[in-house]
């Protein structure tokens, strides 16, 4: 069986006001009456195919994972608590280093992130399939998605030949390009984009660490063998933790392996990264709006309105975001949605 691992200790920082450091956007009750984290977990609670879910999350979001998941009755294999964030490279090589120890170099894990959704339909679970059967053979899996606009938030993924298994070898693996590198891409096509999930069998990925990302696997395999059992919690050795490159799976791995598949995947996926993934991924009325909660919107198109509390009026504007959470308000023009982490960035700095 298939051991999921969930990467939950983002700060959805694009997200902010909604997203907040204390309660990032994974865990929180912004769309559905679910939150992402919930909806991933149930996405893995099939016991025909998976295994319980290993949790890699920050320390303070402790409760927050073991509460939910305690909403939905789901129990949880593990809960890895990082005691600094160091992205998500240290979290694969930390879950890949407790896998083998609790099962073997063959298990094959399903890496998801907490913070797209997907409708997990017939469609869905047979490409989950295709991964599996494709990771088994050691091979670092993608799911693609069809592009639908030169996104700069997203990997891009360049499919090559068709394996025996329905999956397609990575020509190339391009995380986060410019503008002009994403529009050729989209304009040549035979470019997915990364899903933003992964399958890879415990050996295959420890082997492509050792020779891309030796300093990550070193202070995540350190971190686990320091660490301190308490529970399902697992707390990494921080010393040794905060020793590794902060750097994603993406940029470390992925873009460097020459050992990567991708499988095709037409189950529907949304981000929610970014405002205007939000928007995009919401039912806008007939002016192209999406409003959610107190709102009056007068002469204003292709907009995204949102308020956790107070009432929000907005008059005579086009193509922007007005979040409003209960103690901060954020405007700006939708295609600045990337933005808004370096804005938080500012905040943060500020006195
Ligand atoms: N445990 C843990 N620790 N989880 C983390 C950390 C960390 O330090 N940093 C991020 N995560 C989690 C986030 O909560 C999210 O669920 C997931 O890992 C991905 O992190 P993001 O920071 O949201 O990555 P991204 O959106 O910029 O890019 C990734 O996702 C895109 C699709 O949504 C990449 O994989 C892209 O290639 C991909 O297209
Ligand atoms: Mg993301």
């Amino acid at each position: 069986k298939i051991v999921p691992v969930i990467m939950a200790g983002g700060k959805g920082t694009r997200l902010w006001p909604l997203s907040r450091a204390a309660a990032p956007k994974q865990f929180i009750r912004f769309i559905g009456d679910k939150t992402l984290f919930q909806e991933t977990l149930l996405r893995v609670s099939d016991p025909t195919l998976y295994e319980a879910p290993v949790i890699l999350t920050n320390e303070e979001f402790r409760f927050l994972v073991a509460e939910q998941a305690r909403e939905l009755d789901i129990g949880l294999a593990a809960i890895l608590l990082e005691p600094v964030a160091r992205n998500t490279a240290a979290a694969v090589a930390a879950a890949a280093t407790l896998v083998r120890d609790r099962f073997d170099e063959d298990t094959v894990m399903h890496v998801l992130g907490s913070d797209y959704e997907i409708v997990a339909d017939d469609t869905y679970f047979e490409c989950v399939r295709i991964a599996a059967a494709t990771a088994a053979q050691g091979k670092l899996v993608t799911f693609g998605i069809q592009p639908t606009e030169p996104a700069t938030g997203y990997g891009y993924i360049e499919g090559g030949k068709t394996l025996p298994t329905g999956a397609r070898t990575v020509a190339r693996f391009v995380e986060k390009p410019p503008l002009a590198k994403a529009e050729d891409m989209v304009a040549t096509g035979g470019f997915y984009w990364n899903s933003g999930m992964f399958m890879f069998s415990v050996s295959g990925v420890l082997a492509e660490m050792r020779s891309y990302a030796a300093p990550v696997l070193k202070a995540a395999a350190d971190a686990i063998a320091k660490g301190v059992r308490d529970l399902d919690f697992i707390r990494l050795d921080k010393a040794a933790f905060a020793t590794s490159p902060n750097i994603s799976i993406d940029y470390a791995v992925m873009e460097k392996t020459s050992n990567a598949a991708v499988v095709p995947s037409p189950f529907k996926w949304s981000d929610l990264g970014s405002w205007d993934s939000v928007w995009k991924s919401g039912s806008r009325d007939e002016n192209g709006n999406l409003a959610a909660g107190n709102t009056t919107v007068v002469n204003t198109k292709n907009s995204l309105i949102m308020t956790h509390g107070v009432h929000l009026a907005v008059q005579g504007m086009d193509d922007i975001a007005v979040i409003a959470s209960e103690d901060a308000v954020y405007v700006g023009r939708l295609q600045d949605s990337q933005d808004v982490g370096n804005l938080v960035k500012m905040l943060a700095a500020a006195p």
